[in-house]
């Protein structure tokens, strides 16, 4: 399966995908990563594994259409010239318009930094500490017009101490999203993906049967439990 990643930061999620790729533990192959961001380390790791890349600033775009459109427009021609089959977002921070999610060429996941629907929008991690929550965690989800409100495929939850700090909690958080977000897009490509209406059930891959979740005893729930990250 071919995969557009979008994404506007340093791109940790982008060099975990790309290094599970390249050692073939994920059946994907990443065609174009694309940033709203010409800055970004994520455009770094894309290089370095010879994906080829499309970074603009929003302002360079204008026109009969908001920007905002002719921005997304523009990524989506990229992207179905790209020939990629779905659209990952790894720390995208922009909203995407309806028509691109319209016109995208196939699904769109996100990962988002917190248990959705708790703690929705940009700073997931840091309003989860500021609310003093007890248990956090990642999660990666379908996206859809409503803000971070699409279908979940997958969670990982784990602990937060009293007095820890927001860099305590995301760096549990990243460590969990580099292992949840791999296995989200593996399942994707292997087909097991079924989405009934809210609920987005894992079909069993041929003669395997589904590993239930773990017990509640450990640190960290992942529901449904990993295969192979
Ligand atoms: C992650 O925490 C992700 O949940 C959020 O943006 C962050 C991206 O991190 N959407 P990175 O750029 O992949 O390191």
């Amino acid at each position: 399966m071919k995969i557009a990643v979008l994404a506007s930061g340093r791109g940790s999620n982008l060099r975990v995908i790309l290094e599970q790729a390249a050692a073939g533990r994920l059946k994907a192959q990443v065609c174009l990563a694309l940033s709203n961001n010409p800055e970004a380390g994520a455009l770094k790791h894309a290089a370095e594994f010879g994906v080829p890349t499309w970074a603009h600033k929003p302002s360079e775009f204008s026109g009969a259409q908001s920007s905002r459109a002719a921005f997304d427009a523009a990524m989506l021609a990229a992207i179905k010239d790209a020939g990629a089959e779905a659209v990952v977002l790894a720390g995208y921070m922009r909203l995407l318009t309806p028509e691109f999610l319209r016109e995208a060429p196939g699904p769109v996941l996100n990962i988002h930094p917190s248990l959705l629907p708790s703690f929705i929008g940009l700073h997931g991690g840091k309003d989860a500490v500021d609310y003093s929550v007890r248990i956090s965690g990642c999660t990666v989800h379908l996206v859809t017009e409503e803000l971070d409100g699409g279908p979940i495929i997958i969670q990982a939850a784990c602990p937060l101490q009293a007095g820890e700090s927001e860099d305590d909690l995301m760096g549990r958080v990243h460590a969990l999203e580099h292992r949840i977000y791999p296995q989200a897009i593996q399942w994707l490509a292997e087909g097991r993906l079924k989405v009934e209406g809210r609920a987005v059930r894992l079909l069993p891959a041929p003669g395997k049967p589904i590993k239930p979740a773990p017990a509640p005893a450990f640190a960290h729930l992942i529901s449904p439990a990993l295969e192979d990250f």
